[in-house]
């Protein structure tokens, strides 16, 4: 077997794996719950649950990965000593190539998007308007051509494909977002998206169903439980501070969910004042595939013609968003497979890919019963369980003093700080009790 791949510096770390963080769960998701969970009453919930809750879990996986340097069905073998952890690896895989399954259908329609939009300014105004109807024939194309982006840089391994693309795609997203939100704000309309988005309705703060999202949320956006964190922390050198490398993690994947919302939705209040409608019948703001797909191209459709930089540029910073994210799902199984079943990673990346996409395509052809069932499964089940599952483990069956060496770990003044000190015992109570409760109040 070939040696283990590692990330070759410690900012190619952090923008891989914020890569992987922030996603179409940051630019769509988020402000798609904000708009339909009372404004800034769901960010500022989010807000803490993200830290209180998704940050210290990020953590069970990134020290779980490190230490174990292996994949995690062989991480969490060897974590439980028995067949249990081999079969809570396994269904994290299954469940984050479920993820990828639905991920790249919603990712090739992007792709559809962003030509729609180099289409119309040729003037090709047919093949425009086909890429953008909902159709089996567009979904299948679209959905492979997602796939083959995907398997072009994970088959290229760790720092020669995902590193290497994270490092030049992540702060090309961070320029992008700013310029839109830049541009956005000087239209009409903007200043009464931003008083939507910054007043919090605190009446509706406690009420069970927007903790709820908001924790799946929180779930989703930190790529969590489902092994893609563990992956990309067992590919973390022995010498950086494992600790800081989260809290960086952690702070740009929220921090750009927050971001997201001040485009998004003060686009959505333009979007209005230009005539467009953005409340559905039952007076809420419209959000999901609504969002992205009717207000959103209703609202470029006002612009010039001009204009079309703009939604093509926002789309660009979707496309980025999906295949930075999409990349560190694929490596879950690919790594499973490279390392449990000796096969080369090209191999590897091929040979999942190509099941992986035959998942994705049983849905495009059923699509109508399968997939809102297979996004409720795996994010509103599967993601919190195991995500209960995993602290678990790491409070109560990883032995003490493991963690703190791993803890240490390049990080040689670790047993002073307030981490070292409060995480594994939050780990053990704080973080199963509070999964535990969310999810049995959900039900
Ligand atoms: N976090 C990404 C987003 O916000 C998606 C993602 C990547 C993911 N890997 C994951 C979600 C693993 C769940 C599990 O879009």
């Amino acid at each position: 077997m070939a040696a283990r791949g590692q990330f070759s510096t410690r900012i190619g770390f952090i923008l891989a794996a914020a890569g992987s963080a922030i996603g179409l769960g940051n630019v769509w998701g988020f402000p798609t719950n904000v708009a339909s969970n009372g404004g800034a009453a769901f960010v500022l919930v989010y807000l803490i649950l993200a830290f209180l809750l998704a940050y210290p879990v990020l953590m069970v996986e990134l020290l779980v990965g490190r230490h174990y340097q292996s994949n995690p069905v062989n991480a969490y073998r060897k974590l439980t000593g028995n067949i249990i952890g081999t079969i809570v690896g396994i269904i994290g895989l299954l469940t984050v190539s479920m993820i990828l399954s639905f991920y790249a259908i919603v990712g090739g329609w992007i792709v559809t998007w962003c030509l729609h939009y180099f289409a119309m300014a040729l003037g090709m105004t047919d093949a425009a308007n086909w890429l953008v109807a909902f159709g089996n024939t567009r979904n299948v194309i679209f959905t492979i051509i997602f796939f083959v982006l995907t398997a072009a840089i994970v088959r290229n391994g760790v720092s020669e494909g995902i590193e290497k693309w994270s490092t030049r795609l992540m702060p090309l997203f961070f320029l992008i977002i700013v310029l839109l939100i830049i541009y956005v704000a000087t239209l009409d309309g903007a200043g009464a998206g931003f008083r939507a988005y910054l007043t919090p309705d605190f009446s509706i703060i406690t009420d069970p169903e927007l903790i709820i999202n908001a924790m799946g949320q929180a779930f989703f956006s930190l790529s969590l439980a489902v092994g893609t964190m563990l992956v990309y922390g067992s590919y973390i050198s022995k010498k950086e501070n494992i600790v800081s490398l989260g809290i960086w993690v952690a702070v740009l994947d929220i921090s750009i969910a927050i971001v997201a919302g001040l485009l998004i939705i003060p686009a959505m209040y333009v979007a209005q004042a230009n005539g467009v409608q953005i409340y559905n019948e039952a007076g809420s703001l419209i959000s999901s595939d609504g969002l992205l797909f009717s207000v959103l191209p209703s609202l470029f459709e006002t612009m010039t013609s001009t204009a079309i930089i703009v939604p093509i540029a926002f789309f660009t910073l979707m496309i980025i968003a999906a295949v930075t994210s999409s990349i560190s799902m694929l490596e879950v199984p690919v790594s499973f497979a490279i390392e449990n079943h000796n096969l080369t990673r090209n191999k590897a990346t091929m040979l999942i890919a190509g099941s992986i996409l035959l998942i994705s395509l049983i849905i495009v052809f059923n699509f109508g019963s399968l997939f809102g069932l297979v996004i409720t499964a795996t994010t509103e089940w599967s993601q919190p369980l195991l995500g209960l599952v995993i602290s678990i483990f790491a409070g109560w069956l990883w032995h003490r003093n493991n963690i703190l060496e791993e803890i240490k770990q390049g990080n040689p003044d670790a047993a002073s700080g307030l981490f070292f000190k409060i995480w594994p015992w939050y780990i053990k109570f704080v973080c199963p009790a509070l999964i535990a409760l969310m999810f049995w109040r959900s039900l």
